[in-house]
Formats: C-alpha cells, sequence, structure tokens
C-alpha cells in the first residue's frame, strides 16, 4: 500500500548539520518526498504533535528539546512507508539503537541518562508510529497545497517495466 508519514529531523539534527545525510538516507531506498519545510516548533505545536505523551513525566524536557531550535519536517511517500521508515530511524532509545539504523549511528545516550539530567534523549529524528498516527501528524503539519504529486524515476522505471 502506498502511504504518507511524517519525518521530523529534530533540533539536534538541524544543529549537528546532519540534515544532507539524514534526507539521503530516505531517499537512497526510494522514499518520495512530497512535502517539506524548516519549522521552529512553538510549545502549542508540539502539545499537539505529542499529544499522547503530553502527561507524562518526561513531556516537560520533550517540550524543551523539540521547541529549542528549528526542526525540518517532511512527508515521505512509499509502499509501507509508515513502517520502512521506522526501520530506518531504529528504536527509540540511542544506546540500544542497532547500528545501521538512523539512532544506532548517530547517537548512543540512554534513556536512563536523559530522564537522570531532566531532558529526553537526542534522537534525531521523529517518525510517525502507526498509519492513523501518520494521517493525523501530515494533516497537523502541512496543508494540503504543501504536498505535491510527482513521478521520480522509481515511478517512471516502474511504468516501463
Ligand atoms: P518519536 O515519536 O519522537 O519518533 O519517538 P518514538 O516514537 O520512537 O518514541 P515515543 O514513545 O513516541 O516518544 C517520543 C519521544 O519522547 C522521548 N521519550 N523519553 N524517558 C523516556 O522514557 C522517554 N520515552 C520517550 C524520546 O525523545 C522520544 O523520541
Ligand atoms: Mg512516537
Amino acid at each position: 500500500m502506498i502511504q504518507r508519514t511524517l519525518v521530523l529531523l529534530k533540533p539536534d539534527a538541524v544543529q549537528r548539520c546532519f540534515c544532507g545525510e539524514l534526507i539521503a538516507r530516505f531517499e537512497r531506498v526510494g522514499l518520495k518526498i512530497v512535502g517539506m519545510k524548516m519549522v521552529w516548533v512553538s510549545a502549542e505545536q508540539s502539545k499537539k504533535h505529542y499529544s499522547a505523551h503530553v502527561k507524562k513525566d518526561f513531556y516537560p524536557g520533550l517540550e524543551k528539546f523539540i521547541t529549542q531550535g528549528p526542526v525540518v519536517a517532511m512527508v515521505l511517500e512509499g509502499v509501507d512507508s509508515v513502517e520502512v521508515v521506522r526501520k530506518l530511524v531504529g528504536s527509540t532509545e540511542p544506546k540500544t539503537a542497532l547500528p545501521g539504523t538512523i539512532r544506532g549511528d548517530y547517537a548512543h545516550v540512554s534513556l536512563q541518562h536523559a530522564n537522570e539530567k531532566g531532558t529526553v534523549a537526542a534522537n534525531l529524528i521523529h517518525a510517525s508510529g502507526n498509519a492513523e498516527e501518520a494521517k493525523y501528524e501530515v494533516s497537523l503539519w502541512f496543508k494540503p497545497e504543501e504536498l505535491h504529486s510527482y513521478k521520480t524515476v522509481h515511478d517512471i522505471q516502474t511504468i516501463l517495466e
């Protein structure tokens, strides 16, 4: 199934100047960028985006983290893109994220260490967790006119085959 999913390059990824490298990882598996922009997240947007976490103990640290600087927001389209993007991103905790995943390759901190410091583990990327979350998040971050339909070489190859 062709799906759309929301990805954020979080403030740590932007500040470490890894945007190009991280975007390249999604492009090279053939996912299509159908929307992209830089946004400095407000506290209000953070609460909407992380509505499932607002009441949790770590939320104040999460809000401080995600609002500290701009993020790059993207919508990626592809076959089962929600699942594929989560696979590329890796598990939430950098310490246990596997090598080869973005979080495993670019960070190492444990959730426990971050909690003790009163912050959240800087894990570079947000990716929608399931299809329902993706629908909500794409509409939260992008207006319909900011999303584009076009063909990449992958679509063209499919037509020729
Ligand atoms: P994200 O939403 O950012 O893509 O991350 P995720 O699905 O892998 O993890 P989620 O459970 O949705 O948590 C959102 C963010 O909150 C921080 N977190 N801290 N201290 C903790 O136990 C804890 N749990 C989650 C992480 O920064 C995570 O990315
Ligand atoms: Mg999540």
